[in-house]
């Protein structure tokens, strides 16, 4: 089976599971988007009042920054994939519970078993709380982050959640700045990838 197909069981799964804590407030699973093969994943904290009306991770204000800033470095969101550490909005946007992180997590640990990325940006707290624990994003944000996790070696990038910067100019300054270190981070940690591609 492909990754897009691993990917599209995967979220018929999710969407047949009543036991989704935030499911019945929601109007649509947001299951993430982009490119299966993509080396490199986005994930954010859980979807707003656009995502959950469209189904689509990142399609309101937060989404229209963190495209504007993906293309400042050469990259589309169709090069990488994106998704949330919740996939059903929560009410009136308040932050997901450990509970919630807990049944949702479940799945997005299969996401990424799947697509098996290379580089994983976190956008906002929740989500850089997922691999890194005990740390401050004021002070980690922007800085790389070697891990092993469930048998995969990862780089995690921890950033701001673009909705944080759009709130905070001093926050916006640094989203703008850490983006700019993710092309170096990026070749470094695919090269090898790339290498075994040009010998096939
Ligand atoms: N904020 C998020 O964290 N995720 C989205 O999909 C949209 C806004």
């Amino acid at each position: 089976m492909s990754k897009r197909e691993e990917l599209t069981k995967l979220r018929e799964e999710m969407l047949k599971d009543d036991l989704l804590p935030l499911k019945n407030g929601a109007t649509n699973l947001v299951f993430g988007n982009g490119t299966p093969n993509s080396k490199i994943l986005f994930i954010g904290e859980g979807p707003g009042f656009n995502e959950d009306q469209q189904g689509l991770p990142f399609v309101g204000a937060a989404g229209k920054l963190l495209d504007k800033t993906l293309e400042s470095i050469g990259l589309h969101r169709k090069d990488v994939f994106v998704t949330n550490v919740v996939h059903h909005r929560p009410p009136e946007n308040r932050d997901p519970l450990p509970e919630e992180l807990g049944a949702y997590g479940k799945y997005l640990d299969k996401i990424i078993e799947i697509i098996k990325p290379k580089v994983i940006v976190t956008l906002g707290r929740f989500s850089m709380g997922k691999f890194l624990s005990e740390v401050k994003i004021s002070t980690v944000h922007g800085k790389e982050k070697r891990i092993k996790w469930h048998n995969l070696n990862l780089v995690v990038v921890p950033m701001y959640h673009p909705a944080a910067a759009l709130r905070n100019g001093n926050m916006m300054t640094s989203f703008k700045e850490d983006f700019l270190k993710l092309p170096k981070i990026i070749e470094e940690n695919t090269k090898e990838e790339m290498k075994q591609d040009s010998l096939i």
